[in-house]
């Protein structure tokens, strides 16, 4: 497709809610990127979605910032960008068996991340555009095992009331799911 007519960036796009979130914003008639760090992934979701002319695909790691510059340079204006990306490997587990580099994969991508998306990202959308990333139960409900992913979620939240503050009238907001099955669990 042509990147100048892409109207939402899904990073994320390649599995669970992202995934469905390309679906449906191709369903509304809208341009769609699909991004992630998967170049596999990504091909098999388009496939999944029917190869639709409207939507492109986009190798990116977030967490790293000559990434998610480079794939601004190659995207014209937006409408709307979204994350739904997170890397919980190893992520889950109790406090004596928590490693460094897991703990460091889920800020990298739902913290970091979304902090370079919103840098990078927000001089793509007009005004009435919008950032919207994703926190999570955990941020509220917390449980044994969860303590990494319930602070990166809470901290998230933090992010984006400043976020709002700082890039209004661009809307910045996040959504926090529940339990979903998604391809996270596996
Ligand atoms: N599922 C649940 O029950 C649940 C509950 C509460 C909150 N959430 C939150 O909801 C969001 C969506 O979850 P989901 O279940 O849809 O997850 P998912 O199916 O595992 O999808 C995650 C997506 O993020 C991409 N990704 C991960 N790290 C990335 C990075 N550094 N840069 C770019 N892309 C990256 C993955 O692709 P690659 O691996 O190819 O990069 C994948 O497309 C997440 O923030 C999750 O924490 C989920």
């Amino acid at each position: 497709m042509d990147m100048d007519e892409t109207k939402v960036l899904i990073v994320g796009g390649s599995s669970g809610m992202g995934l469905a979130l390309a679906r449906r914003c191709l369903a509304e008639g809208s341009g769609v990127i699909i991004a992630g760090r998967n170049a596999a992934r990504l091909n098999a979701a388009r496939d999944e979605l029917g190869c639709p002319a409207a939507l492109a695909t986009a190798v990116a790691d977030i967490s790293r910032e000559a990434e998610v510059a480079a794939l601004f340079a190659r995207i014209g204006r937006l409408e709307h960008i979204v994350s739904t990306a997170a890397d919980i490997e190893g992520a889950y587990r109790l406090l004596p068996d928590i490693e460094l580099s897991a703990a460091q994969k889920v800020v990298d991508s739902k913290f970091y991340g979304p902090l370079l998306l919103a840098k990078h990202g927000a001089p793509k959308l007009s005004a009435n555009g919008s950032l919207t990333f994703v926190s999570g139960i955990a941020a509220y409900r917390p449980a044994a095992r969860g303590s990494v992913v319930a602070a990166v979620n809470a901290g998230l939240e933090g992010l984006v009331r400043a976020l709002a503050i700082e890039l209004a009238p661009i809307r910045v907001n996040a959504v926090s799911p529940g339990w979903v099955d998604t391809p996270i669990w596996q």
